[in-house]
């Protein structure tokens, strides 16, 4: 059977990793994005973002031709393919609710193209979209642009990415589920005939449901994750109070029970991204909009806009007055392996300690270039972790890159003015940086 062809619209790291994804299984994909910058980029070859294993196939599948990069270009490149992927961004506005201006815009160029078609196309949302958003706006748009009906003329489906930055590229060959929501069932029909030929044998469990269900499916697990880390970080707020208690070994030892896991039970700064913050606050927002206020997802919000100042209250206990104190920042993108800064919890850190006085300097591995867009000379920025920790006052680990796992506390004791070292992340053993320096970690009762 001939594969079909794949247009992708909007390549951040879902949408590139979804065209790199078929263009390396020989899908013949067709990507199309509206900032020339990163188009430029990916024709090259060269991903716009940090995203590790990507960079060899991007080079690969453009360089063999499965895979062509398109400025703002929806049109054409739906023309061409039989098979188009919404992969669009949703940002939040200031009420928490999602913007869709870029999905309209999206979905009105496509709708344009289908009415230029003779074959059948089905378009699948791949962005991240409030219940309702498939079926009362995109449809619509689709219908009334192409002036075809959905579910016979073309097809229409909303299908959730998973995908963790960090290890995006390896998520997109090993999915724990393919959610699929459909308008009908030839839509649906035909994209789970293209899964099970994407993933062969290790296909994963399809699930075929509506499409306001996958649209909530997506929201849910993302709110149910947001929920277990501040969960866990009001645990660790707790056991700062109590002498002798460790979030870590009450987390290990929960995570043990079958029914709770150990997966996203690491206390710490909070959970950032482009995903979570957003996600939780338009969930909030929509089910508001749809007369239901969730308490415990406004809780799961509040717990995790409080959790990051935590480190500056730790560093004002050690030291006072914060005025021109150095304070040495490890870490600076939103979790390891990954340039991105986008609610990053050292911001509010950052902005915080620099509103006190307070001198910052800091080091993160790949996320410099981003960082500098956001301080600009706010802060200083060092070449090295070392480089970084001299002559400091006291250090915050924000970022739980392996390379800050590796310092000892000699490193602190040698390198800084004197070693307060506050553990964000919960890196360091307590019992080994106890004894050399003055340690304050998250969740670790004095
Ligand atoms: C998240 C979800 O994990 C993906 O499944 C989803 O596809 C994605 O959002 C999305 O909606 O596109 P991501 O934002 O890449 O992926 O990051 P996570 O690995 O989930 O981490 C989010 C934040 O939670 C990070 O700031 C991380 O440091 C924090 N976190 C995570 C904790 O504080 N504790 C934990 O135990 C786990």
């Amino acid at each position: 059977m001939e594969k079909p062809r794949i247009s992708v619209i909007g390549v951040g790291y879902v949408g590139l990793c979804t065209a790199v994804g078929f263009a390396s299984k020989g899908y013949t994909v067709i990507a199309s994005d509206n900032d020339p910058e990163k188009a430029d980029k990916i024709k090259e070859g060269i991903p716009p973002f940090h995203e590790p294993d990507l960079p060899a196939m991007l080079r690969e599948t453009i360089q063999n031709g499965h895979l062509h990069c398109l400025t703002n270009q929806t049109q054409k490149a739906v023309l061409e393919t039989d098979i188009t992927y919404v992969a669009v961004g949703t940002p939040s506005r200031p009420d928490g609710s999602i913007d869709l201006q870029c999905i309209e815009t999206v979905s009105h160029d496509i709708g344009k193209a289908l009415s230029k078609k003779s074959q059948y196309n089905v378009v699948v949302v791949k962005s991240t979209v409030v219940p309702g958003t498939t079926q009362n706006t995109v449809k619509p748009i689709l219908e009334i642009e192409s002036k075809k009906k959905c579910g016979t003329d073309f097809g229409l489906c909303m299908n959730p990415e998973f995908l963790r930055q960090g290890s995006a590229f390896h998520d997109t060959f090993n999915a724990d589920r393919v959610v699929i929501g459909g308008n009908d069932k030839k839509s649906v029909d035909t994209l789970e005939n293209l899964y099970k030929d994407f993933y062969g044998v290790n296909v994963p469990p399809i699930i075929r449901t509506t499409l306001s269900t996958a649209e909530l499916i997506k929201y849910a697990s993302n709110s149910l994750l947001a929920t277990k880390i501040s969960f866990i970080n009001t645990i660790a707020s707790m056991c700062e109070k109590i002498p002798g208690a460790d979030v870590k070994a009450v987390a290990a030892a929960m995570g043990l029970d079958k029914r709770i896991g150990p997966l996203f039970l690491d206390a710490g700064l909070g959970y950032g991204g482009s995903c979570f913050p957003k996600d939780v606050k338009a969930l909030i927002a929509c089910s508001k909009a749809f007369g239901y206020n969730p308490e415990l997802l406004e809780s799961v919000e509040n717990v995790n806009q409080i959790q990051p100042l935590k480190a500056v209250q730790f560093c004002k206990e050690q030291l006072g007055n914060l005025k021109d104190k150095n304070i040495a920042i490890l870490g600076l993108a939103f979790k390891p392996d990954t340039d991105d800064m986008r609610e990053a919890r050292v911001i509010p850190i950052i902005n915080q300690l620099t509103k006190e006085g307070a001198q910052v300097t800091a080091y993160d591995p790949v996320a410099m270039p981003t960082a500098k867009k956001i301080f600009n000379n706010q802060i200083k920025y060092a070449t090295s972790a070392i480089n970084c920790l001299n002559d400091a006052d006291c250090c915050i680990i924000a970022t739980e890159w392996s390379e800050f796992k590796k310092l000892k506390p000699k490193d602190f004791k040698e390198n800084m003015k004197q070693p307060i070292i506050i553990d964000g992340r919960r890196i360091f053993d307590p019992e080994e940086f106890k004894q050399n320096t003055h340690f304050a970690a998250i969740g670790l009762g004095e």
